[in-house]
């Protein structure tokens, strides 16, 4: 991977974004329709319109995306622009990475979420026998370009997913001010590159998520397990913001927080509207269910690695489970249902 692209020199924001003059584009098939005059008008260059959504983040859709540059000869040196929210730029990206070693990468965010998040900090990838990001690489965009008047067209529900992760930021790092939701939209430009920029910083200093990259993790343990057992009926930020809940009500259980501490997280997590049938899938599941889910990464053995709340300052964990009930989860890893 290119390390030195891990800077928050290479996000660029932009007020007039304008159609790209060489290489290929790969594009979310609604964004382009909501942008006739960006893909329409000059568009010379190849373009591949893609779904999107988290079903679509599947080995299937990615060899549309190796046939599509095979098609087009795309060589190393060419950029492949890509224009979508998180589930089209993890998936084309990761095919991106992988096509010929690697060829050149631009991503154009459009959705809060991929502007403050996904499309930050290089990693890719795709679902694989139900397991959320199963298939994946590092590879980070030379360069992401965010044009803000894309979220005019974003629905609100989309908006809050991208709330969610500026929500876990704002609760990993205090000096990162975050108005309530309802104040919130649209974003102002300058709260849209702090994200980003925090999440950059974190990813430089930590490009393979060995160390403190994890703690972006936050809630995301047991939200990935939620998203990926729930069919990804709940939403990526829905789930995080979920999976951060439960976080900090096991670091209280295990006596990690206080009671005012709990508290405290309670009236953040709070400020998030969760939709009711997320919270009713919640509590019709048994959290031990989701282990297959939860020990999806095999480097973690018999081991969950969780980051959560203790005594004050978010941290990471390690959690021995029971070597039989490890063993049991993962002869199910290895044969899902
Ligand atoms: N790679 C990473 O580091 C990273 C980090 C966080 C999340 N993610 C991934 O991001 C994904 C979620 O991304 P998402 O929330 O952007 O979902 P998404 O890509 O599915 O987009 C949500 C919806 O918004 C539509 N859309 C996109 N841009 C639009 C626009 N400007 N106007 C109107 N509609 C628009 C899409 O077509 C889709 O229907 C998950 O798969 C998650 O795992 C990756």
């Amino acid at each position: 991977m290119h390390e030195e692209y891990l800077n928050i020199e290479r996000i660029s924001l932009k007020h007039e974004i304008s159609y790209p003059q060489t290489g290929l584009v790969i594009a979310d098939e609604k964004v382009a329709k909501l942008y006739p005059d960006l893909f329409f008008t000059d568009a010379s260059l190849p373009t591949l319109y893609l779904r999107a959504g988290e079903r679509q983040k599947s080995w299937n859709q990615c060899l549309k995306v190796y046939d599509f540059l095979a098609e087009h000869q795309a060589s190393r040196e060419d950029i492949i622009h890509v224009f979508g929210g998180g589930t089209v730029c993890d998936l084309a990206a990761f095919a991106i990475s992988t096509f010929k070693r690697g060829c050149r990468l631009y991503l154009y965010p459009s959705t809060l979420l991929a502007m403050v998040d996904a499309a930050i900090g290089g990693k890719t990838g795709i679902n694989y026998l139900g397991f959320k990001n199963y298939i994946g690489s590092f590879y980070p965009a030379e360069r992401i370009f965010i044009y803000p008047p894309f979220l005019q067209s974003l629905a609100t529900a989309e908006l809050r997913q991208g709330y969610a992760e500026m929500l876990k930021c704002s609760m990993l790092n205090e000096d990162l001010l975050l108005p309530e939701l309802d104040r919130i939209f649209p974003p102002r430009d300058q709260l849209i590159l702090d994200y980003a920029r925090y999440k950059m910083g974190i990813c430089a200093q930590d490009p393979y998520d060995n160390n403190q990259r994890q703690l972006l993790n936050f809630g995301h343990t047991f939200g990935h397990a939620l998203e990926s057992f729930s069919n990804y009926k709940i939403k990526h930020g829905d789930a995080i913001v979920l999976g951060m809940y439960i976080a900090c009500e096991y670091s209280f259980v295990e006596e990690l927080s206080s009671a005012e501490e709990w508290e405290q997280y309670r009236d953040w997590i709070s400020q998030y509207p969760i939709p009711k049938a997320a919270l009713s899938f919640l509590s019709d599941t048994a959290l031990s269910d989701m282990l297959p889910q939860m020990l999806q990464d095999k480097k973690w053995d018999n081991q969950l690695r969780l980051v959560v709340p203790v005594h004050g300052e978010i941290k990471i964990i390690e959690v021995e489970i029971q070597a039989d009930q490890a063993d049991k989860q993962r002869k199910n890893n290895a044969h899902p249902a």
